[in-house]
């Protein structure tokens, strides 16, 4: 396996949707790929040989609440910390261009089973004593 490089903000749309869909999740248009890819905050790639292999993306409102979404490696590069690098990257670009000296939240919504990766990156389950659980709406337009 060769060097595994992190880039910004340079997934196309059809990488998207091919890491979806090896992750097993909802399949989606080309446009709504590129709409969403377009529409984020900050957006990493991981790439071996000059195929994308992994990604991840931020989405939120850049000031106060930031989310990890699509957070993906192709099956056969998982358990080579190449997740963990792309995670650590996103949590490094909040640090680095919220507010100095302002407090801010990155959430997620974990698949299932996925929850003990995001631990041993620094994120606590919800429910807690003070929050409930996460919630979500799907909506078809
Ligand atoms: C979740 C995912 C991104 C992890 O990526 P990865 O490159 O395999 O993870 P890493 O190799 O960086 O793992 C980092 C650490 O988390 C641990 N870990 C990873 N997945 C885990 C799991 N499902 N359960 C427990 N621990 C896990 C690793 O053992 C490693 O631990 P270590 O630091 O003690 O060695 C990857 O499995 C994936 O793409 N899955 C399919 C898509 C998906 O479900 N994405 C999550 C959407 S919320």
């Amino acid at each position: 396996m060769g060097n595994i490089m992190l880039i910004d903000n340079e997934l196309k749309a059809e990488d998207f949707v091919m890491l979806r869909e090896k992750a097993g999740v909802l399949q989606i248009p080309m446009e709504q790929a590129e709409k969403a890819i377009n529409n984020s905050l900050f957006v990493v790639s991981a790439i071996c040989e000059g195929r994308t292999i992994g990604m991840g993306r931020l989405v939120g409102d850049g000031a106060m609440y930031w989310y990890l979404q699509e957070i993906v490696v192709l099956p056969e590069y998982q358990g080579k910390g190449i997740g963990a690098r792309i995670v650590k990257k996103l949590i490094r670009y909040v640090e680095e261009n919220g507010i100095p000296g302002t407090k801010m939240t990155i959430g997620l919504m974990a698949a299932k089973g996925k929850e003990p990766f995001y631990e041993k990156l620094g994120f606590m389950s919800v429910p807690d004593d003070g929050a409930g659980s996460g919630m979500r709406m799907y909506i078809q337009s």
